[in-house]
């Protein structure tokens, strides 16, 4: 079965084509970061009217690179939430209607399940590396979202913890925001903390003195608010203060996270810990997860660097095996710009 797949909840538009039998045909990404960039952050409707240029000659590259014609496609996937309410009818409005003209089924992909299964999108990820088996502990950590849960089976997801403040990815941009350092900020604190000199400044790690997998990174970004204004604002730093400062805002972020990881390994006593969203780019928390987990036997995967952040692949391979399973959708056009994972069913097959 062959599967168009649509990603357009927030800024960037993706788009790709999975066979479930021979596996990636081909992918698009176009990226409005540098369309964004001037405001400090995501503009919705800029983003929206940005998605509608693209996605079409995106769908059309994608089909004509994989050499597939439209009567080739079994079905398409798009991503129906969470996410921006215009940007997410983008992505809907267009598969809904290529699907309905091609006479092929659709399905609402849900935009975490695919970060959460983008690390058993690639056949061979890196050499010696497997693909993870259900059951597995997972770390959501997005832009949007910092989610812990238990990957039962695909659809059943059973929260652990949540952010009840800011995501991760969230404060990393927020961080880099107060520093000048442009948006988005993941990648580019991550790059300022290899020029960091550790122990100049320690931050808290928030929620980490009390049981239970909740986390919050609103504080730890106001106490490096406050570190910035105690060296006289972000205009009298040096070069190396803000290098210092990304790196001890950073240690605290990975520390934290993996702080949590650690507890959902010896609550549910799980084998296998995927993490996958933007954050799971970080190349800090990367290093500092597998020798926490290495300690405990616990197998740590990630998606390949191209699918941790957003990408169309995720959302075509989420939709191939929901399509395989027997599901679809009516033709109505629906987003959900909220949308708790862990209101998804079990996949029946
Ligand atoms: O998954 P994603 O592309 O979009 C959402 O679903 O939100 O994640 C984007 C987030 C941004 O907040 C970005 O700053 C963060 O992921 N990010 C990183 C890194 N690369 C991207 N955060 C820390 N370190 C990175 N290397
Ligand atoms: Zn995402």
């Amino acid at each position: 079965m062959r599967v168009l797949g649509i990603e357009s909840s927030c800024d960037e538009t993706g788009v790709a084509l999975y066979d479930t039998e021979r596996g990636l045909l081909g992918q698009a990404l176009f990226s409005q970061i540098d369309m964004h960039a001037a405001y400090g952050g995501v503009v919705p409707e800029l983003a929206s009217r940005d998605h509608v240029r693209r996605v079409l000659p995106l769908i059309r590259q994608v089909l004509s690179e994989a050499g597939c014609g439209p009567e080739q496609v079994d079905g398409v996937a798009f991503t129906a939430g969470p996410g921006l309410a215009g940007a997410l009818l983008v992505g809907a409005g267009v598969g809904r209607s290529l699907a309905y003209g091609w006479g092929v089924p659709a399905v609402p992909v849900h935009h975490m399940e695919g970060h959460l299964l983008a690390p058993l999108l690639e056949e061979a990820p890196r050499p010696g590396e497997e693909r993870p088996d259900f059951p597995f502990v997972a770390l959501l950590v997005s832009g949007g979202h910092s989610l812990l849960l238990e990957a039962r089976a695909l659809g059943d997801y059973r929260p652990l913890g949540e952010s009840v403040d800011d995501a991760a990815g969230e404060a990393f941009d927020k961080v880099a925001k107060m520093m000048g350092l442009g948006y988005p900020g993941g990648p580019r604190i991550a790059a300022l903390a290899e020029k960091g000199e550790a122990g100049r400044f320690r931050f808290p790690r928030p929620m980490t003195d009390r049981p239970g997998l909740d986390m919050s990174f609103s504080g730890l970004k106001t106490f490096t608010l406050n570190t910035i204004n105690d060296l006289g604002g972000a205009d009298a730093l040096s070069d190396q203060d803000r290098a210092d400062i990304a790196l001890a805002f950073q240690d605290a972020a990975v520390d934290t996270l993996v702080i949590k990881c650690r507890r959902a390994m010896e609550q549910t006593g799980g084998e296998r810990l995927v993490v996958a969203g933007g954050v799971s780019a970080n190349r800090s928390l990367r290093e500092k997860l597998d020798a926490a987990m290495a300690k405990r036997g616990v197998r740590v995967f990630y998606p390949g660097l191209a699918y941790c952040t957003d990408n169309g692949a995720m959302i075509a391979y989420a939709g191939a095996l929901r399509l395989a399973a027997g599901e679809h959708s009516g033709l109505p056009i629906a987003v959900r710009p909220r949308w708790p994972l862990a209101e998804l069913a079990p996949l029946s097959a």
